[in-house]
């Protein structure tokens, strides 16, 4: 289903646009309005391809990272480019086929961009549940322990059917925490605060575990950055993804 916030704004923005045939003081052209569009690229890491070793081979973070979040973001860009060139000249029908392109890449980009942060060299403190500890409180309010908190959590991940990914988030409003899981590259749009988020794609494992997917999730649990988590808990980090993930919600 195409994503009605994005084609709504899209909307309320070109079509008077569209109407008075200029943006701002120029005249509309391809290029003057693909200004006006953010360009997103690929963050560095935070860490060396090899630092999640031997949890996540340094293997499959070259690849996940430069290859695989890179088309993501190479192909947000384009679809993005390529529907304010549609809306320039007119083509609702060109502009509405990129929809989907947005919300599958856009995803892509903010989860990859989420789960990196979520990643720490296991010799790091901050690899360390210790270094979560209002979050701490909260897990072990909710699932009574830290340890049932990880198992459920591990059973959701290993429930997911086919690719997508596991979240741990905060509920917008009632502040509770949630285990949620989502397909493909469907983002955690709906107000909820992303907190500890773990990629089940195929490409984030095989190469090392084949079909081992248990031993996969059993060994990441070994490099969660805790640190990112208790920020993100007790809202210390900006969501530099809010214009994205409020346009392809
Ligand atoms: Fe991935």
């Amino acid at each position: 289903m195409a994503p009605p916030m994005f084609r709504e704004l899209c909307l309320l923005l070109a079509l008077p646009i569209l109407a008075r045939g200029q943006v701002g003081d120029l005249p509309i052209t391809t290029s003057n309005a693909t200004a006006l569009l953010p360009t997103f690229s690929l963050p560095e890491l935070p860490y060396s391809y090899d630092a999640l070793e031997p949890s996540i081979s340094k293997e499959i973070m070259t690849l996940h990272h430069s290859k695989h979040h890179q088309a993501y973001v190479t192909n947000l860009n384009a679809a993005l480019s390529t529907s304010i060139d549609s809306l320039t000249r007119g083509d609702l029908v060109g502009y509405s086929s990129q929809l989907s392109a947005i919300r599958f890449n856009g995803g892509g980009h903010i989860n990859h961009a989420l789960f990196w942060q979520n990643l720490s060299p296991p010799s790091s403190s901050d690899s360390s549940p210790d270094a979560a500890p209002k979050l701490q409180v909260a897990l072990e309010a909710t699932w009574g322990s830290l340890e049932d908190f990880q198992k459920d959590f591990t059973t959701a991940l290993l429930g997911i059917q086919g690719s997508g990914w596991g979240w741990l988030v905060r509920e917008k409003g009632t502040g509770l925490l949630r285990i949620l899981t989502l397909a493909n590259q469907e983002a955690v749009v709906q107000g909820d605060t992303p907190i500890l988020g773990v990629d089940m794609w195929e490409h984030a494992y095989y190469l090392q575990y084949l079909n081992g997917k248990a031993a996969y999730v059993q060994n990441i649990w070994k490099v969660i950055n805790w640190t990112t988590c208790e920020a993100r808990y007790v809202g210390e980090t900006e969501d530099v993804f809010a214009d994205l993930r409020s346009v392809i919600g």
